[in-house]
């Protein structure tokens, strides 16, 4: 049984972790100790997990104290790197949420850090484990539509998913580099895992087109506003995890969970699109934006041989009841692939990544874990991207993996 330490109290760790996996505590593994500098919010995590859970206000005390056998990562992104590094050289395994890391000194750190600890860091790359997209990888493996030499893929999220980016820290480069890092890097992962090929260039622009703009900020917080029937982003802070974690929590640190979208100060992009060239040939054509009126994505793969339809959209606000991808080998010919859609979290992908990385080992046939590389590989396309975005130029990807082999 392993034992476990965590380092970041926070929301995803609580729900995807400390709940996800409490039918394996006990069994394949147990929770012993947290640290996050917030105590209210490790207090949370105490009364889910019991008393056998410490609580430490300081992580090398903990780690010197507890010996772990593995850590989970679940921080803000800009302080990944640091723990993840650390754990390292205490000789323990690391579970990091995604992204990796958000700068490219941090990826460097961490790849050197890890090949001299002989210890082995882990990314939890849900979106691998989506049957959707183990499907999709499935198909493309399969050869059916040839070598792929274009891919269209394009995100979008509503104004209160997109908007609650905006609210806290992710609204921040200096905390997340923006959505090119924070959630691009689960779209970038798995076209990088389902091409099985490496990013080469990636050329970008980016906008602020519709959040922090003084003109619609209706207010400081959505709990103090008078306008909130208006607003498409509020958010309302009267879900329990939401009031333990945040609400009660706020006065250790001033982290304010429902600030509003509009504030002025952000300096992260709504509205990104993106070029990549593939090692192997081929041109990935990418876009994201924050603030529409469905969300969903489309992404359109043509190859050689015939071309693959994936057409993802939520009906009012929920997602589709039954999985569909359609494969066209001739023109106009569509055969409709359909599945029922998965139970649980992120499409099904947070029950299945679980089972793989926590639970009995078993085997990886599509190669879902995903080690630091795939991390690395994914945070460049997003850091070149934001570099490009700057400077206007192509940012090359390449020269920088050959460093982090
Ligand atoms: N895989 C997914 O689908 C998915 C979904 C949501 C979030 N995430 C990731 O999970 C992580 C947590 O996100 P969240 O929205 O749940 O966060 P959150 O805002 O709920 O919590 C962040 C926590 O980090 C702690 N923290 C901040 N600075 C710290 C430091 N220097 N040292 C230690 N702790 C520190 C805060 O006190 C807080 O408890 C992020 O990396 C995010 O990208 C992944």
């Amino acid at each position: 049984m392993k034992r476990f330490a965590i380092v970041g109290a926070s929301h995803r760790c609580l729900s995807m972790f400390v709940r996800g996996l409490e039918g394996m505590r006990g069994k394949t593994l147990e929770f012993i100790a947290i640290y996050d500098p917030n105590r209210t919010r490790c207090e949370v995590f105490r009364k889910e997990v019991g008393d056998g859970l410490t609580i430490y206000s300081d992580y090398d005390q903990m780690m010197q104290t507890e010996k772990p056998d593995g850590v989970i990562v679940a921080t803000t992104d800009n302080t990944h790197a640091d723990y993840v590094i650390r754990t390292l050289r205490y000789g323990c395994d690391v579970y990091c949420e995604k992204p990796l890391t958000n700068t490219y000194e941090n990826c460097l750190a961490i790849r050197k850090a890890e090949k001299e600890s002989g210890k082995k860091v882990y990314v939890t790359f849900n979106c691998r484990f989506m049957p959707y997209f183990a499907k999709l990888k499935e198909l493309v493996r399969s050869g059916v539509i040839g070598k792929i030499h274009s891919i269209n893929y394009e995100y979008i999220l509503n104004r209160w998913h997109g908007g609650d980016y905006f609210k806290r820290w992710h609204g921040m480069m200096e905390v997340s580099q923006g959505m090119l890092l924070h959630k691009s890097t689960h779209h970038f992962d798995v076209i990088n895992w389902l091409l099985e090929d490496e990013p080469v260039s990636v050329s970008a622009m980016g906008l602020k087109s519709f959040y922090g703009n003084p003109e619609r900020c209706l207010g400081f917080r959505c709990s103090q506003c008078d306008k909130t029937a208006e607003c498409e982003s509020y958010k309302s802070q009267s879900a329990p995890m939401d009031k333990a974690l945040y609400f009660d929590a706020e006065h250790e640190d001033g982290y304010i969970r429902d600030r509003c979208a509009h504030r002025p100060e952000t300096d992260i992009y709504d509205n990104m699109s993106v070029s990549v060239l593939y090692k192997k040939g081929t041109l990935l054509t990418y876009t994201l934006t924050l603030f529409a009126m469905k969300e969903g994505y489309n992404m359109t793969l043509i190859g050689e041989k015939g071309m693959i339809i994936c057409h993802h959209f939520g009906k009012d606000g929920e997602e589709k009841q039954d999985y569909e991808i359609e494969l066209l080998l001739r023109e106009n010919e569509v055969e409709k692939i359909t599945f029922p859609r998965a139970e649980g979290a992120h499409g099904g992908g947070d029950v299945k990544l679980r089972e793989m990385m926590f639970g009995d080992p078993q085997p990886d046939p599509l190669g879902q874990a995903a080690d630091s590389f795939a991390g690395v590989a994914s945070a460049m396309i997003g850091i070149g991207a934001n570099e490009s975005i700057k400077t206007g130029r192509v940012y090359d990807i390449a020269s920088a993996l050959d460093t982090l082999r």
